[in-house]
């Protein structure tokens, strides 16, 4: 039986989900994506009319399909959690049944179960404001759209996830080393997340026989990428500095989630897998 999975994250052909959703595509597994509600409108409308054609095609030829796309906010765990002005908001009031919750058990109704979750999502509303100027509003923000999420997504899901089956995040090495520039909040959510990563590890491993392991990426120009104003400079100082001199593309994290999700990665569960042509290695710059 093909694999099933679950990818939180995907509103355009740009980002780390996208790749990620092909590269289990190319594998063979059924694709199911979870879109942002704001996002959503355009991301189905772009599929329907084939604007995402080109980067749907797989190594043999075939297009990508993607069997049902999800509205999804990740910042709401259930329906009463959903604010008043958030519930009638134009651009959630035309989705239903979005919390995590409630797309948990959608996904059980028509499918039955999963085997690999993805989580591709982050957000942080002051990611251009440094720590010292970030408002405590913003900091929270910032973990419960790109930490907490994860979590929501793991408890919600592991039910419904079949053992052997694995979940994947991404993270970034602004976790660990200081990346002026990343701030809000946001290098601490990415520490959290890898923490978490450990810990869940070992209560879904030990509970469920689920792995759970997040890919600390190298820089992409992606779409919430472009949106904290950075992204080029890093792309070129990866270039400069990385071991590996090349632009690294979002495939190759594909790929590596892939590799991740397979049984060919059946013992590797709690880790920050670093895909990033090397530079985290790096001790100084060159
Ligand atoms: P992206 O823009 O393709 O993906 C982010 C997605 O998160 C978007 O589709 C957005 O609609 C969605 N999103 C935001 N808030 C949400 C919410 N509350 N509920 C549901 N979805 C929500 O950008 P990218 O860069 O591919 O991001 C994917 C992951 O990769 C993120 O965790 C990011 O931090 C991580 N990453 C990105 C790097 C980069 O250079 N682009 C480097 C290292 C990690």
């Amino acid at each position: 039986r093909g694999k099933r999975a679950f990818i939180a994250g995907v509103a355009d052909d740009n980002g780390y989900g996208w790749a990620i959703a092909k590269s289990l595509a190319a594998a063979g597994a059924e694709i199911l994506v979870g879109t942002w509600v704001p996002a959503l409108n355009i991301f189905e409308t772009s599929l329907r009319r084939g604007k995402f054609d080109e980067s749907r095609m797989l190594p043999d030829g075939s297009l990508m399909e993607i069997t049902k796309v999800y509205p999804l906010d990740a910042v709401y765990d259930c329906p009463e959690d959903v604010p008043e002005d958030v519930r009638t908001n134009k651009r959630y009031a035309g989705s239903t049944n979005w919390t995590v919750k409630e797309v948990a058990e959608s996904v059980k109704q028509d499918f039955g179960t999963i085997d690999i979750l993805v989580h591709s999502l982050a957000n942080g509303p002051e990611v251009s404001k440094p720590v010292l100027e970030t408002s405590r509003n913003g900091y929270l923000a910032a973990i419960s759209a790109s930490s907490y999420s994860f979590v929501s997504l793991v408890q919600n899901f592991i039910p419904i996830m079949n053992p052997g089956g694995s979940t994947i995040s991404l993270t970034y090495i602004a976790s660990e080393r200081i990346i002026p520039g990343y701030g809000g909040g946001m290098s601490s959510a990415k520490a959290a997340l890898e923490s978490d990563t450990r810990v869940l590890a070992f209560e879904a491993g030990r509970k469920h026989n689920i792995r759970v392991n997040t890919i600390s990426a190298g820089p992409l120009r992606s779409r919430a990428a472009k949106a904290i104003g950075f992204i080029d400079m890093m792309i070129d100082y990866s270039l400069q500095n990385a071991p590996l001199q090349k632009e690294l593309t979002a495939d190759e994290v594909g790929n590596a989630a892939a590799f991740l999700a397979s049984p060919l990665a059946s013992a590797i569960t709690g880790s920050v897998v670093y895909v990033d042509n090397g530079l985290n290695a790096m001790g100084v710059g060159v």
